[in-house]
């Protein structure tokens, strides 16, 4: 089973990641956590360059970057994770490229999805858990000191990223969307029972 994590930025899904992930062990699951962009060596310098606050990159740069983190982590870790039965869980995935890249960035989803395929060999999620909240509110929660080259960008650019999101969503049947304004617990228990009925 692999399940990923999206949403826009300050939903609070790297902690609810943590608590998922600490949850599905105590359940008995063997699980592998990462996220994206990063995760390998590799990844991790990519990550660094890719928010790189002082660097403007193109569009079409970000996809291949991004996509070289992502084929590094998908080849190396978890393709062997989900061949030996190891539960995955990654906080972002595909669905990044098409709401930033895509919506956000105006780059065709149909280049993304041939960029996509080519790091990840076609390999989609079982279970995409999208937390949905206002973008100011969850940028005010970031409480961007130090504002990175992708939450430096401008409200509107946050903006289409989370209606982008709420889109893919609709289309696909793998999508559940979770209200992040609410209680980190009561968004737990909701992240809990969607889980253990895809389980
Ligand atoms: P994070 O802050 O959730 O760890 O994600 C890093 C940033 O990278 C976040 O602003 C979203 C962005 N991103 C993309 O623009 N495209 C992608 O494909 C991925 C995975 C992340």
């Amino acid at each position: 089973m692999f399940i990923t994590i999206e949403g826009v930025e300050g939903t609070g899904k790297t902690t609810l990641g943590k608590r998922l992930h600490t949850y599905l062990q105590a359940q008995g699951h063997q699980v592998l956590a990462s996220r994206e962009p990063g995760g390998t060596p590799v990844g991790d310098r990519l990550r660094a360059l890719f928010l790189d606050q002082t660097l403007n990159m193109h569009a079409l740069t970000e996809v291949l970057v991004v996509n070289a983190a992502r084929a590094e982590l998908l080849q190396t870790l978890i393709k062997p994770a989900l061949e030996r039965g190891t539960l995955v869980l990654c906080d972002r995935y595909i669905d990044a490229t098409y709401a930033y890249q895509g919506y956000g960035r105006g780059i065709e989803l149909t280049l993304l999805r041939t960029a996509c395929e080519l790091a990840t060999g076609g390999l989609e999620p079982d279970l995409t858990l999208l937390l949905d909240l206002d973008v100011r509110q969850g940028l005010a929660r970031q409480g961007l000191a130090t504002p990175d080259r992708i939450e430096r960008e401008g409200l509107e650019f946050h903006e289409r990223v989370r209606q982008g999101y709420l889109a893919l969503a609709r289309d696909s049947a793998r999508f559940r969307v979770i209200d992040a304004a609410q209680t980190p617990d009561a968004v737990f228990a909701e992240v809990v029972a969607h889980v253990n009925a895809a389980l």
